[in-house]
């Protein structure tokens, strides 16, 4: 069968022939593939960065995608880490780790919105205590899952949801309560962290730092809590945190992804995440590409304000 195949680390994946394992596990089923989005997640399992890369090549690249199965019903499936990702004409899945689609869903915008909707989705429901009412302020508001955090929290009942990250217009575009442009007016973040509760931050690096040394200090209650989450590392995959934004208030960082939640907690959530996605609660511009255009969609999806979703 075709696939997109990487076979180096510091190569775009090509498309050429794979072989579909022969054995398969109880629960495993192969399905055709009819859409695999092209996530951060997925460019840095194929680049060997991502904590779960095992250095093992060649791989085909994909993390979750709608297959359709021999019986012909479509099903969005999440993968477990393995060298046959879902950017292939086949792949392999747990029917445990899969969904049916929610009648009349596009492919397209499924594979492209549940995972980046996933991150602040699972945060909030399965990783920390949140509360409705609670103030909310997303640290990388611009990316997909960033502006998709921001309806999350509304929709799962925050109080105030701040959108903070570079560029005053596009934030002002997301439909938050309140921005704060993180290339603007130095105080924007210390005034947006006065009340805040959570913070689903997907940049990490120094943003993360300087938000902290912005925020703590401005914050009037010391004893009010402050969970940061740490879901992404759009901007650097270590932080220089400050010491002693830790002793100064009731500061608690976590992190949630794949490993810190149980997967069968984050599969319990993908229904209902489905349904919300296919009655298009959030909004996200998508693009779709045809596989065999794989090497070219690897290089635009560097800039690329949409998310990708490959079709073989
Ligand atoms: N934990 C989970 O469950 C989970 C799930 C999905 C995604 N993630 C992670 O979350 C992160 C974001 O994913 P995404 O899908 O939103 O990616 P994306 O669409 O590529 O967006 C990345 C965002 O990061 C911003 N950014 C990069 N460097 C920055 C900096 N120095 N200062 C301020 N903003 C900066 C970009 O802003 P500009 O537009 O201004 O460049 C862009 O808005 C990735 O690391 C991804 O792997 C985690």
């Amino acid at each position: 069968m075709k696939a997109a195949v990487v076979t180096r680390f510091d190569q775009a994946p090509q498309y050429r022939s794979f072989d579909l394992p022969a054995d398969h596990r109880p629960h495993e089923e192969v399905v055709s593939v009819v859409a695999a989005g092209l996530h951060p997640r997925v460019r840095s399992q194929a680049d060997g960065s991502h904590y779960t890369s095992t250095d093992s090549l060649p791989l085909v690249p994909g993390i979750d995608g709608v297959g359709r199965t021999a019986a012909g019903e479509l099903r969005y499936f999440v993968l477990p880490d393995t060298r046959l990702g879902s950017m292939a004409e086949l792949t392999v899945i747990d029917r445990r780790r899969s969904i049916p689609l929610p009648a009349g869903a596009d492919p397209v915008r499924i594979a492209a919105a549940m995972n980046p909707a996933m991150s602040s989705w699972v945060a909030l429901r399965r990783r920390i205590a949140f509360a409705p009412g609670q103030n909310v302020l997303v640290l990388g508001a611009t990316g997909s899952a960033g502006r998709l955090a921001v309806a999350v929290a509304r929709m799962l009942g925050a109080g105030r949801v701040t959108a903070a990250g570079r560029g005053a217009e596009r934030l002002a575009g997301l439909g938050a309560d309140a921005t704060a442009a993180l290339d603007g007016p130095a105080d924007a973040l210390a005034e947006a962290g006065r009340d805040i509760d959570v913070v689903l931050d997907y940049l990490w690096g120094e943003p993360t730092a300087a938000a902290l040394r912005a925020i703590v200090p401005g914050r009037p209650d010391d004893e009010r809590p402050l969970t940061w989450v740490q879901l992404g590392s759009a901007a650097g995959l270590e932080s220089p945190i400050p010491s002693a934004a830790l002793r100064a208030t009731r500061l608690q960082i976590v992190g949630s992804g794949q490993g810190s939640v149980p997967t069968r907690e984050i599969v319990t959530e993908l229904g209902e995440l489905a349904e919300a996605v296919a009655r298009d609660a959030f909004a996200l511009e998508t693009r779709a590409v045809p596989l065999v255009d794989v090497e070219s969609a690897w290089a635009e999806a560097r800039t690329s304000a949409e998310r990708l979703v490959l079709m073989p």
